[in-house]
Parts: C-alpha cells; structure tokens; sequence
C-alpha cells in the first residue's frame, strides 16, 4: 500500500492518535481520549514520559547522524508528525540524511505527506512494518535509501504493539538479517521489569491490560531477555538497554520518573 485512499476508522482508538493525545496533539478522536484517561488514570504524568521518548529519539538520533556517521534512516511506525522529528534532528548535523518514515496509520499518513513534501530527503511511506519483505522492497523506500549501504533502524515503540502471535522476533529478525555491515538500530519498548522493579512490574502489567483491552487492542510489556532477543547478534552501544532517562542524559535529572517511565527500556546497536 501506497497512500491512496485516506480511511479513518474512528470507531477504534488508533495507537497514534492516543500517543498524539499523550505528547498534547490534536490530531485525536474521543475514542482515542477514551484510552488517554485510561493512561492517565493509572499515570497521571504519562504524558511526560511521552516527551521523554521524543527526548531520547533525539539525542539518538543526534548521536547516530553525528559521531557515528550515519546518513541514512528507516524511521518504521514514526506516528504523527510532533515538535522534532527524525529528520530535523538528523538534517541539523547532516542537511543530506536521508530519512524514509513509515507508518499504517492513515492520519499519519496525511499529516506525513504534508508535512514534509517539500524535502527532498524527506520521504513518506504508508506501510506495515509487521511485513519486512514487502516493506524493505517497497519502491519508495528502495528510491529513496540505498539499503545496501548502512542505515539506521528505528523501532521506537512500534514492536510492543505486535502481539505475540504476529511473531515480532520473527518480523525483527527479518529486518536484522537485511541489515547491511555497519548499520544501527535504535530500539525503544515496553517492559516488565519483573524481578528488577516488582513495583514498577504490577504497573506493566496493569497498564498492559489497559492497553490490550481497549478498543486500541495492543501494548505489550515485554521482559528485559524478551526486549534483548530483538537486537541478537548486534553488537550494544553503550549503556545497552536501559531506561530513556539513562541513555546518555543532557545533564543531571531535575525531576522524579513517572511509573511510565520505568517500564521502558531503550537502547542502540550496531550490526557487525
Ligand atoms: C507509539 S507510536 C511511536 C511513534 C514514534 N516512533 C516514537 O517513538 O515517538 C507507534 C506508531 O507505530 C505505528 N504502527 C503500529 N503498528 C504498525 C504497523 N504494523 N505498521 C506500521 N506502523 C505501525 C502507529 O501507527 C504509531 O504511529
């Protein structure tokens, strides 16, 4: 699927309406909010942790375009167009990175073509990243990312909403395997810290059933090993995986974390 026809379902809360709703957009419907109060209800400064992911996008995205040279950038489920995106972040330090977002939601679909149709190195593609081949083969991406040179992976938030029967280590794997020598993926996800953060696990797994439940349908909070088995056989950048605030801070943290912001667990990593 290429664009097309713009279907907006809004009898189903859509997972980038609902984040939209979190960083404070307007590109949400009531049955959207319906699942942001649910957040809210459990966390009521959720939305800060939405921020904190953008964040840390940033100062990944930063550090990828920047000290590690990458000009290239696969940004799959980039969700609706916000303060600073891929693009901007990695154009500052290179104004030639190229940067394919990819997403299956119709609104980001619009907002996405409008948003950035007047650069060049800036593309959109309406797809599902759940099917790697098809996405990896798509003309636009092919067009626009020579991908067999090295680039950058982005899987920020998007894997946890793949159940586990729609096999996201599989579908991972796929993109992995694909990668050439060189090339990064950056990797954001919800996690149940289990043993590490008993408190902070009832959290998951109470937001988890929030989640899963609602019309929105998905959200799962993964385990530390489940969240590592995506990246094997990278090599970690360090610290590895660990919480957004932990991934190279601008500077000491004025702020306690939210209980979203345990249940997160991010990271980058280079493939050999
Ligand atoms: C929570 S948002 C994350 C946005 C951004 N990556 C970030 O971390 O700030 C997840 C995005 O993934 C998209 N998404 C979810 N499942 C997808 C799929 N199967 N194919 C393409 N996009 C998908 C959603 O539409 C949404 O825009």
């Amino acid at each position: 699927m290429s664009g097309g026809e713009t279907t907006i379902d809004t009898t189903k809360a859509s997972v980038a309406r609902v984040y939209d709703a979190l960083l404070g957009g307007k590109d949400n419907y009531e049955v959207d909010r319906v699942v942001y109060r649910s957040v809210l209800e459990s966390d009521p400064q959720a939305p800060a942790t939405a921020v904190a992911i953008r964040e840390w996008l940033v100062r990944v995205v930063r550090w990828l375009a920047g000290p590690a040279g990458m000009d290239q950038f696969l940004d799959c489920g980039s969700g609706l167009p916000t303060q600073e995106n891929t693009h901007e972040a990695a154009q500052r330090l290179n104004p030639e990175a190229r940067v394919v977002y990819v997403d299956n939601d119709p609104v980001v679909g619009a907002h996405g073509r409008a948003l950035l149709e007047e650069n060049p190195f800036t593309h959109f593609v309406e797809a599902d990243l759940a099917d790697p081949d098809a996405l990896l083969g798509h003309p636009d991406v092919t067009r626009n990312l020579d991908l067999d040179r090295p680039y950058v992976l982005m899987q920020c938030n998007t894997l946890h909403h793949l159940m586990d029967d729609e096999d996201p280590h599989g579908i991972m794997r796929r993109y992995i395997d694909a990668l050439p020598s060189g090339s990064y993926v950056a990797l954001c996800h919800f996690w149940d810290p289990q043993d590490e953060d008993p408190e902070s696990s009832t959290f998951a797994k109470d937001m988890e059933q929030r989640l899963t439940g609602s019309s929105m349908g998905s959200g799962r909070f993964r385990t530390r090993d489940e969240i590592a088995a995506y990246l094997e056989g990278l090599e970690p950048v360090e610290p590895g995986l660990v919480r957004l605030h932990e991934w190279w801070p601008d500077g000491p943290r004025l702020t306690p974390l939210t209980s979203m912001d345990r249940v997160l667990l991010s990271g980058v990593a280079r493939k050999p």
